[in-house]
């Protein structure tokens, strides 16, 4: 194994690998997703590129490859182990109806045991397999293809949807059973049960190969994909760790320097004892100053994105707390993440002043309530020392007087074996808040995985409508967020006041009147460099000289864009405006429908 192997000679290793193999190379995209209300973060790379999987051509052909940024925080609870994130890099590489099982089972094969790759002992490497159910067969062509590679049956297992099956990123899209890849730790096994799938940390996962031939339909449903696609993803952490032979995340370089930051700002050594903290704080500060510093960035707010963003913030504000650091921090370890990442994701270091800005002023309100909300949660443990059981009203209380996110009060709780009504605490908020956050990632029915005929049109409408508002207010009007449901369009966009009902009738008459020119919406292909030069808009993040689409109407709009969209403006019928409103500080926000 390459014990000297850094970051970026990885992503290097991984992207050269699969060049070789005929994949072109893409940019990853943004920690924000487009148009997709579905899910709050590209949780995966197969996110941006669901349009491709559902049959759309990409501009780079079919076999792709790339490193994404990811964000999830279904796992924030197993944050501190060894290995779980709630900000990671994926390795990926997809098939767009090009090769399938076989040939993606011999390139994982290569790149992981092969000495000019990662050189894995072989005997290390444990696989599963799908076992077969009433929506799609036991995956008899994975295991003959590791059989094939002489892996032997004993490395092999057969496991259930649960373990073996991925998809989609959202409620509806693309999935298919997949063939999941494992490190033996060679600590000893948990129970008798123990085998790759088993949490207890003896076997890692380091990468997943999804054979997506099904596409999941709103009923539950599975229909087969116009083609076989494969979609692989490997975490860039993990297969540090383990190459570079050490026990976890934290003991490589992408976290050495933050540990030591924590441990000069703590003033306590990285230990045994205290390494859950300081594992905590140094992942969260890392997600967090990604968040912060995606192009499309959030700031921390009650709900969507900006919440989970102000979670993890007061988060690691309590973990801070339990190392004995009673002041603000979190900007100063943010800033090493900053500098630790910059060449490889040069947006933070063009961000720095508004990722450490958030930070320090979410971090100093919140010093503000923290201490006395801790006391206040003691009252209430003291109160309900029977029924342990903390009612609806205190936890409200707690969140809404002390800024404790309920997901805070309840982990709390849980460490001193008091639950929380959260059921009753849901329904206060709710009552509270005119639009609710949901506790999960994924939100509504729609996104990009729905290519509904709606959808398509709603989002050729967000074209429009965003190159009507440069027209009407001002050229450098932005885009900060797009959400499309069935019904309607979402468009958050950077202005800093109300707008008068004037101003949205003229942009509401631009649209329609596109409309009713019935102008064909163009699609073409070419370098971010080149679309600049065009005078599309969007976001230019490319890295490696990728093809982009850019969709133009007319000189109604040009913009970088995945797609898909109406063929002809004709199709949109009538646009309106329902809603316009503040969304944050310098962020409007405009709903509207199609009738
Ligand atoms: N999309 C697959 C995963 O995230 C590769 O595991």
């Amino acid at each position: 194994m390459k014990s000297n192997l850094t970051a970026n000679e990885l992503r290097n290793m991984y992207l050269d690998f699969f060049r070789q193999k005929g994949h072109k190379v893409i940019s990853g995209a943004s920690l924000i997703p487009e148009n997709d209300p579905t899910v709050l973060f590209t949780t995966a790379g197969m996110h941006p590129l669901v349009p491709y999987l559902l049959g759309e051509k990409h501009p780079e052909g079919k076999r792709i490859t790339n490193v994404q940024k990811c964000v999830r925080t279904g796992d924030i609870e197993s944050v501190g182990d060894a290995t779980h994130c709630t900000f990671f890099e994926m390795l990926g590489n997809w098939s767009f109806g090009d090769y399938f099982k076989e040939e993606a089972i011999k390139y994982s094969w290569e790149f992981l045991s092969s000495d000019k790759y990662l050189g894995i002992p072989k005997e290390r490497l444990f696989f599963t397999v799908f076992e077969g159910d009433e929506d799609a067969p036991k995956d008899m062509q994975s295991y003959n293809v590791w059989r094939e590679l002489e892996v032997e049956d004993s490395h092999i297992y057969f496991l259930p949807k649960e373990d073996n099956w991925w998809g989609p990123a959202g409620l509806t899209g693309p999935c298919g059973p997949d063939t999941e890849m494992f490190y033996d730790t060679l600590k000893l096994n948990c129970s008798d049960y123990c085998r790759p799938g088993c949490s207890c940390g003896k076997y890692v996962e380091i990468w997943n190969n999804v054979f997506m031939e099904y596409n999941k339909l709103p009923d539950g449903t599975f229909e087969p994909l116009k083609q076989y696609n494969v979609d692989t993803g490997m975490g860039l952490e993990r297969i540090l760790a383990i190459s570079n032979n050490v026990g976890s995340i934290y003991e490589t370089e992408l976290y050495k320097n933050i540990i030591a930051k924590i441990e000069k700002i703590s003033g306590q050594k990285y230990n045994e004892i205290n390494k859950k903290e300081f594992r905590v704080v140094a992942e969260h500060c890392r997600a967090i100053t990604f968040i912060l510093g995606d192009e499309r960035g959030i700031s921390p707010s009650n709900a969507d994105q900006g919440y989970v963003l102000r979670r993890l913030i007061r988060r690691t504000v309590r973990y801070l707390k339990k190392l004995g650091v009673m002041r603000s921090a979190v900007s100063d370890i943010a800033s090493i993440v900053i500098e630790d990442y910059a060449n490889t994701y040069p947006e933070l270091e063009k961000n720095k002043e508004f990722i450490i800005g958030e930070i320090s002023k979410e971090e100093q309100a919140f010093n503000k309530t923290i201490n006395q909300g801790i006391k206040e949660f003691n009252k209430i443990v003291n109160k309900i020392m029977e029924s342990k059981k903390i009612s609806s009203e205190d936890a409200f209380r707690l969140y809404d007087t002390f800024g404790f996110p309920i997901e805070f009060t309840m982990e709390m709780g849980e460490e001193q074996g008091i639950e929380v009504d959260y059921v009753g605490f849901e329904k206060k908020y709710k009552e509270h808040q005119e639009l609710s956050r949901t506790g999960s990632e994924q939100k509504f029915k729609g996104g990009l995985a729905d290519n509904s005929v709606g959808t398509m049109k709603l989002h050729t409408a967000t074209h429009l409508l965003q190159g009507a508002l440069r027209k009407v207010l001002r050229a450098d009007v932005s885009q900060r967020g797009s959400n499309i449901t069935t019904e309607r369009l979402r468009f958050d966009f950077s202005f800093e006041r109300k707008l008068t009902s004037d101003e949205l009738k003229k942009v509401e008459c631009i649209v329609n009147d596109a409309i009713l020119q019935g102008i064909e919406v163009k699609c073409e292909e070419m370098t971010v460099t080149e679309a600049k030069e065009a005078g599309a808009i969007g976001l230019f993040d490319s890295k490696y000289g990728d093809k982009v689409k850019v969709y133009s109407i007319k000189d109604y709009s040009k913009e970088i864009c995945g797609g898909p969209h109406a063929s002809n403006t004709k199709e949109l019928g009538v646009f309106e405006i329902m809603k316009e409103e503040s969304s944050s500080t310098g962020v409007r926000r405009i709903k509207a429908r199609l009738r």
